[in-house]
């Protein structure tokens, strides 16, 4: 009989999400894309659940792409209507829960209605001890090496930096969630298996995880799934499922 007694450090302190497969799913049964975005909001609602209750520090879900805009008009009309509803309606949720939240990306594309929506629930929660959720949001990785090199470049340019002085970490410093614990878990649904742009630099050394389940089906037995796969890749081969559920708090 094995130990059943898991050590919540072999845990992953960082999990990020490829929310992926909404377009499928509502097809599959004849319905509109919009109805599989409608529905991955459960899913979303799910994984941010049963992470907090795994004591993850945080999670970062991967909502809105900067090459999405590419997507029919209305689709993308659609999406930014979901995203002011799910602010509205879940971020009390989120505070009554402790949790923080904050969106990463290149937030000045979107509306004034929505950047202020997003300034007061990063506001609300920014006290918050618990979990840290970030919701990527018109966000790219090349976009995020990008503005980290700008920011550096001013720096050098005002004198404030020398060439000289530039590392990996001063990279580190200057790029999306750099106060977060590094990411060890990548999971992507719906059968993909490629990055999308999503964090390029932060994902240097994660586990990639990809499952063929689209988004809207994904449940919390999905989850722990993925953190069971994650815990035995970590060489704790014959870690189960029922463990991981054990050190869920009720
Ligand atoms: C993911 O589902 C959600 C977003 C990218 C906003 P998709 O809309 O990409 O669904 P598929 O991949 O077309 O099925
Ligand atoms: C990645 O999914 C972006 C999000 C999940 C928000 P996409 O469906 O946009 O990625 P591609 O186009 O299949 O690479
Ligand atoms: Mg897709």
């Amino acid at each position: 009989m094995q130990n059943s007694q898991l050590s919540p450090d072999l845990l992953p302190q960082h999990v990020a999400v490829i929310m992926d497969g909404n377009g499928r799913w509502a097809k599959a049964q004849g319905k509109p894309r919009v109805f599989g975005h409608q529905n991955g909001v459960k899913a979303v609602r799910k994984t941010i659940a049963t992470a907090a209750r795994l004591g993850v520090r945080a999670v970062t879900l991967f909502a809105f792409s900067s090459e999405n805009w590419r997507r029919p008009e209305e689709e993308v009309g659609v999406l930014m209507d979901l995203f002011i509803y799910v602010l509205s309606t879940e971020v009390k949720k989120l505070h009554k829960n402790n949790l923080r939240l904050r969106v990463i990306g290149d937030i000045s594309r979107f509306t004034p209605k929505l950047q202020k929506k997003i300034a007061d629930a990063e506001c609300l929660t920014a006290g918050n001890s618990g979990m840290v959720v970030n919701i990527a949001a018109n966000y790219g990785g090349r976009w995020d090496i990008t503005q980290a090199v700008k920011v550096i470049a001013e720096q050098v340019h005002s004198g404030d930096l020398a060439v000289s002085d530039i590392t990996e970490t001063t990279m580190s410093q200057f790029m999306s969630m750099a106060d977060l614990p590094e990411v060890d878990l990548l999971i992507r649904t719906s059968g993909e298996c490629r990055i999308s742009n999503f964090m390029l630099w932060q994902l240097a050394y994660a586990e990639l995880y990809f499952t063929p389940v689209f988004w809207p089906d994904f449940s919390e037995e999905h989850f722990i799934e993925a953190v069971t796969w994650f815990v035995n890749r970590e060489r704790r081969f014959g870690c189960t499922g029922e463990q991981i559920k054990a050190l869920m708090e009720k």
